[in-house]
């Protein structure tokens, strides 16, 4: 048996190299809490809003933590890939997103796609989505655009590696009175899409292979 200094034998030293290793890793571990709820649309009378204000007041109700971020009330830079970085509200967004156990975006649909703010707060905020586990709400003006969401989604698992949960919610504006959701059946899709996010993202967050 060939020693690798120390006396000790190869097999040894993996096993040593090995523990360390797991070490590491336990001191790494993150326990993530708080659910974050990023409401992209600049509207003053938004419906998606509407959408991001359920699906607070459903996390709320089941006792998660969760925060609103609300790109109307704080507004981002363009992304220009140099200075736009710098920007508080830019580095306040991307804390959030890294510390958040799952991020639930409500986005209007524009131009068969989300709008360009969410777009755009993806650009600035990048490898702060790295693995996490996103859903999304959908406000349109018509039932044609319902796969609006896969150009955000592909770009997240394919650019952060994140998962998407496998269930959007798509409303249209019959599904909503003044300010509130007048749909029975989309309220019952919003508390099912909370349920469903909160318990992939829990079973994700546990998972040591993860971190
Ligand atoms: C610039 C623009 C583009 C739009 N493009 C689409 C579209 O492609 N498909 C669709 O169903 N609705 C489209 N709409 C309608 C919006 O999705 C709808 O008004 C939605 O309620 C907007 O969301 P919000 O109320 O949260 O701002 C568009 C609206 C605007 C202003």
């Amino acid at each position: 048996m060939i020693s690798q200094g120390h006396g000790r034998t190869p097999a040894r030293q993996a096993t040593l190299n090995l523990r360390a290793f797991s070490l590491s890793v336990s001191t790494k571990k993150v326990y993530f809490r708080m659910f974050l709820v990023l409401s992209a649309s600049l509207h003053p009378d938004s419906r998606s809003r509407i959408l991001a204000k359920a699906s607070v007041e459903e996390l709320q109700s089941i006792g998660r933590e969760v925060t609103l971020f609300d790109l109307a009330v704080t507004p981002l830079p363009a992304c220009d890939g140099a200075i736009a970085y710098g920007d508080e509200n830019v580095k306040h967004l991307s804390s959030l997103i890294e510390s958040a156990e799952a991020i639930l975006v409500a986005s209007p649909v524009y131009n068969y796609d989300v709008n360009a703010a969410v777009k755009n707060a993806v650009e600035l905020t990048g490898r702060a989505w790295t693995g996490k586990v996103v859903s999304m709400m959908l406000s349109a003006g018509g039932q044609g655009s319902y796969m609006s969401a896969m150009g955000l989604a592909n770009s997240l698992m394919l650019d952060f590696r994140c998962l998407i949960v496998p269930r959007f919610i798509y409303a249209t504006g019959e599904a909503f009175e003044g300010d509130s959701l007048a749909d029975d059946d989309i309220d019952a899709r919003v508390k099912v899409l909370v349920k469903e996010t909160v318990g992939l993202a829990d079973a994700v967050n546990k998972s040591e292979s993860r971190l």
